[in-house]
């Protein structure tokens, strides 16, 4: 097993060998995946709304346990989007199973959301897009926030300008709880850049989705390893009525909602054959047809080199770590 490198807030506070967070994946961050992330010294969240019920959710949950070896892992709520089950049932599920962390995501977290989780001796990492939603979450009384710069994959909510770099160095002066920041991070480099400017863990998404323990179609992941850091698009920016800004993979859906876009449409029924989750879910991820469905992904499949267990991945991340404080180090005048 790796010896820790780094000991941080986050680290502390989750109980994990690694300043390493992997964030909610709509239809992948199953049991699989989030034990891979766990087991590797990480903290995974499974994705509530993923799940089409409440006893589906209990059974994947069932499953990590299982998988974990009993290790803790994390599970991820929707704070906005559409859930098939009202969100405190699944909060409630989780900590009835022994989940104590919760990833939130999506308007700002409720006072009786926030309290049912620390009643029950739970941690609240809330994600957001924007530093002054950094801040408000910070006043509501979050464990930690999680801060996601424009090139994220995924939801980069109203912030389709800022990168996560100059997020995570304003976000040092401007909060006292412990903060990750994310997107587009692939190497230990920037894990060691995110630590220097004063963040106590990064979050990852797209670095690991060609991990062989995502539950996926090999084409999807061998599109991944061909994909670089220029084929993700942004759509919706100009729409928030349709979600807002959406960093998905640069394929044959993306284009259209692009193509649709840039000719004035802008309802919702004008996009939901080209959006629906079941494309991403049925199409892409388990038939692997890569053209079809919106497949969020960020700059950070630029990294993406072959399919490998994210154990291996966690590893590398790691050894660039050491790499890149040695280089530090060796960089010094004085
Ligand atoms: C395929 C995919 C699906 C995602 N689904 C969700 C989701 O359902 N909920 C959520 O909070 N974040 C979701 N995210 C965002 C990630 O949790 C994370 O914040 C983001 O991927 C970090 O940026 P990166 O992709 O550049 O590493 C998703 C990201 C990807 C790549």
């Amino acid at each position: 097993m790796m010896t820790p490198l780094f000991d941080t807030r986050i680290t502390r506070l989750l109980g994990i060998r690694h300043p390493v967070l992997a964030g909610g994946l709509m239809w992948l961050a199953d049991a699989p995946y989030v034990a891979a992330v766990v087991r590797a010294g990480g903290m995974g969240f499974i994705t509530s709304r993923s799940s089409a019920d409440l006893p589906a959710f209990e059974a994947e949950l069932a499953r990590c346990h299982a998988l974990t070896g009993g290790l803790p892992f994390g599970v991820n709520v929707s704070t906005s989007r559409h859930t098939q089950v009202p969100l405190m049932d699944y909060v409630d599920a989780a900590l009835a199973a022994g989940v104590r962390h919760f990833e939130t995501a999506g308007r700002a977290p409720a006072d009786d959301l926030i309290r049912r989780i620390k009643d029950a001796g739970g941690v609240v990492l809330h994600k957001v897009p924007l530093l002054r939603h950094a801040v408000t979450a910070q006043r509501l009384g979050v464990d930690a926030v999680v801060i996601v710069g424009m090139e994220c994959g995924g939801h980069p909510g109203a912030n389709t300008d800022m990168p996560a770099m100059v997020a995570g160095a304003l976000a040092a002066r401007r909060l006292t709880v412990p903060f990750a920041i994310g997107g587009g991070i692939g190497t230990g480099g920037q894990i060691v850049a995110a630590l220097a400017v004063g963040a106590d863990a990064v979050m990852i998404g797209t670095r690991f989705l060609a991990g062989a323990e995502v539950t996926a179609h090999p084409r999807y992941k061998e599109r991944l390893v061909a994909a670089g850091e220029d084929d993700s698009v942004v759509c919706f920016a100009a729409n928030p009525a349709l979600g807002g800004a959406w960093r998905v993979l640069d394929n044959a859906t993306a284009r259209e909602v692009r193509a649709r876009e840039a000719a004035g449409m802008t309802e919702h029924a004008q996009f939901a054959e080209l959006t629906r989750g079941t494309e991403q879910r049925d199409r892409a991820y388990a038939q692997g047809d890569v053209e079809a469905g919106m497949l969020s992904a960020g700059a950070a499949m630029g990294f993406i080199e072959r399919v490998e267990p994210i154990g291996e991945i966690m590893a590398q991340l790691m050894d660039e770590a050491r790499a890149a404080m040695a280089r530090l180090s060796s960089l010094s005048a004085g």
